[in-house]
């Protein structure tokens, strides 16, 4: 079966790398018009654009710092003049970081709070006013939420917050037909972190894969078929959801 989303609009947060590429082209290639944003990598966002050609559709890439209201409201006006409403919000930029608790500064787990959670806070709240009716929000957590993970307090209370984000906002805005569901993916192989730290880099993913029932890490690819899902009618009855993309933890 071919998801169609023809006409439907899209804002995608982090959307020039891995699972938030993964997330624009699947949404483009289903007919949505896409809006993403990046927070500094223009080459990878133009990118994006490239591979977008040729996608009916009209896209656009916007550079926004998601944990900067004044960007978010500027990314919000983007929307707005560009695509009118939306239909879609996928909240998927993030960050991540490792940090044994008894050294985990302040800054640093206000600094993913920020990103892992009020950014979808402040992404979704501004979009209300442009969601149609049958609108999906979908927040991408972390299977590290549910299960936790030493050295990642910071990351894992953000996500987990996100959780009760998106089972509250469901139910606020059930009545006005708008869904809110989560895609909490396992952990995906992380070229950044493998250059900075290679043995922490090998071990969780070596770890990591034998942990699941497929026996292998997520790739970005794995959490599109999710968000598809969720982002069109085939989910018109699903809200307040997480969907495990784990690969069977
Ligand atoms: N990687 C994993 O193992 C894993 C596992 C489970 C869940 N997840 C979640 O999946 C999502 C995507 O992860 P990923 O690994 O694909 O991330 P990634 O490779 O680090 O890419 C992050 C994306 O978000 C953008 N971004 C980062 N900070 C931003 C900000 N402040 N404002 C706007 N955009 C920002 C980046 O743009 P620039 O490149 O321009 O900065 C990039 O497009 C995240 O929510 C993450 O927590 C990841």
């Amino acid at each position: 079966m071919q998801i169609d989303l023809s006409g439907r609009n899209a804002l995608v947060t982090g959307g020039s790398r891995r699972v938030g590429r993964e997330i624009v082209l699947a949404l483009a290639g289903a007919g949505a018009n896409v809006l993403a944003c990046y927070r500094s990598d223009e080459d990878a966002a133009q990118a994006v654009l490239a591979e977008l050609d040729g996608t009916d559709g009209k896209h656009r890439m916007v550079r926004a710092d998601v944990t900067d209201p004044g960007d978010v409201a500027a990314l919000i006006g983007e929307c707005r003049s560009h695509l009118g409403t939306l239909d879609i919000v996928v909240n998927n930029a993030g960050s991540f970081g490792f940090a044994p608790f008894d050294r985990l500064p302040l800054a640093e787990w206000n600094r993913m709070l920020e990103i892992g959670l009020n950014a979808a806070y402040r992404v979704t709240q501004g979009a209300l006013p442009l969601l149609n009716p049958g609108a999906s929000v979908v927040n991408i957590g972390s299977a590290a939420a549910l299960y936790g993970g030493a050295m990642r307090t910071h990351y894992t209370a953000a996500k987990a917050g996100l959780i009760g984000l998106t089972r509250s906002l469901a139910k606020e805005l059930g009545g006005t037909g708008v869904r809110v569901n989560l895609v909490a993916p396992g952990a995906i192989a992380a070229d950044d972190l493998a250059q900075t730290d290679p043995g922490q880099y090998r071990m969780l993913m070596e770890n990591y894969g034998k942990l699941t029932a497929l026996g292998r890490i997520t790739r970005p690819a794995d959490v599109v078929g999710a968000v598809l899902f969720l982002a069109s009618d085939l989910s018109s009855y699903v809200s307040g959801e997480t969907v495990n993309v784990d690969g069977g933890l």
